[in-house]
């Protein structure tokens, strides 16, 4: 029993292992439950009282031994796989990986937002879920006005059969929250998403996202917002794109108006996204009516203002060219990942 006890502590002193495999293979040869520990200990029980005495203490320090040496040895791998160094080659190619992209509406109202942030205009956020006031009344949308109608309107009827909750049709609801609850100077942008009861086709949609602005000081001038709006789409469509005012009308606004760019995609010699008539309609605008100021309890006489919206949708597809509106919401990775190159 001695010579093989000796024989093992020998073999297990010498034992070392590279991988978790080898060391597995030495667990079992010694350790396992049909292992050589095991038979010594079989072994034991049919010598006589003499090696007994001699023997039991001997055989338990080995086995102690054993384990301790297969613990040592387990703790040294880690538990990672392990690898050796030569097989390890550092010129085979990488494996390549998917970039993801962001979302060309958020690219877009990005840069619309960083073009504002650059001229001191902070960013305005509030609730899709609005009261008639924020989003009508206050605007200066008298009851039963058809001009209410301009905007289909997704109403919220409640429980007591009321339905003056709707789900916001633009975001100038943040404007009137902004200036009820601030004193002037306002200078912010509103970016946010809104809802229309329209049909959905390649053309419209029942929601899309907007960039409203709000700028109320005193002395604010028509010509303000021209320049501000004029700044605005060189930065976005670069030097040399062309404006027009157009008059208009929206209740919240007095004088209004709607700006055209010259084409983006024709540069204004003509094409189907101009409907041939080199301009391109962007954003609706005006002076905020003093009625809409004395509703914020802003006084009127004391300060003017000038406020514009804009769809995103609209301002992405003169930039893209994507021709149905659709695509914006239907998460088809094909469409949304050729935007990748634009990740920041
Ligand atoms: N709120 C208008 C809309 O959604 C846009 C607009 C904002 C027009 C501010 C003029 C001034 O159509």
């Amino acid at each position: 029993m001695q010579s093989k006890i000796d024989q093992y502590t020998e073999e297990i002193k010498a034992f070392t292992a590279a991988k978790a495999d080898e060391l597995e293979v030495f667990r079992i040869k010694f350790l396992g439950t049909k292992g050589l520990i095991k038979d010594l200990f079989e072994e034991f029980k049919t010598v006589g009282p003499e090696e007994k005495r001699t023997f039991g203490k001997v055989l338990n320090q080995f086995k102690q031994f054993a384990e301790g040496r297969y613990n040592e040895i387990k703790e040294s791998l880690g538990s990672g796989p392990q690898v050796k160094e030569s097989d390890i080659d550092l010129t085979l190619p990488g494996d390549g990986f998917e970039v993801g992209s962001r979302h060309p509406l958020s690219l877009v109202r990005n840069e619309i937002i960083d073009i504002f942030k650059r001229l001191g205009f902070v960013v305005a956020e509030g609730p899709e879920i609005e009261d008639d006031w924020h989003n009508f009344s206050a605007l200066n949308f008298p009851q039963e006005h058809p001009a209410r109608d301009m905007q289909d309107t997704f109403f919220i009827r409640k429980g007591d059969g009321t339905d003056d909750i709707a789900l916001r049709t633009h975001t100038s609801s943040v404007q009137v929250r902004m200036m009820e609850n601030g004193k002037p100077p306002f200078r912010a942008i509103m970016p946010g998403r809104v809802y229309r009861n329209e049909a959905i086709s390649a053309r419209a949609h029942c929601f899309f996202h907007q960039v409203e602005g709000l700028y109320v000081d005193e002395n604010v001038s028509f010509s303000d917002l021209k320049q501000t709006l004029y700044h605005f789409v060189q930065e976005l469509y670069g030097e040399g794109t062309k404006v027009r005012f157009r008059p208009s009308y929206f209740p919240f606004t007095e004088p209004s108006a709607e700006m055209d760019i010259s084409c983006t995609i024709c540069k204004g010699s003509g094409c189907n996204m101009c409907k041939y008539s080199g301009w391109v309609e962007i954003l609706g605008c005006g002076m905020v009516d003093p009625n809409v100021l004395e509703n914020c309890g802003i006084d009127s006489k004391k300060y003017t203002g000038f406020a514009f919206g804009m769809g995103i949708e609209r301002i992405t597809n003169l930039k893209y060219v994507i021709r149905d509106l659709r695509l914006f919401s239907e998460n088809d990775v094909r469409f949304l990942k050729q935007f990748t190159t634009d990740i920041i």
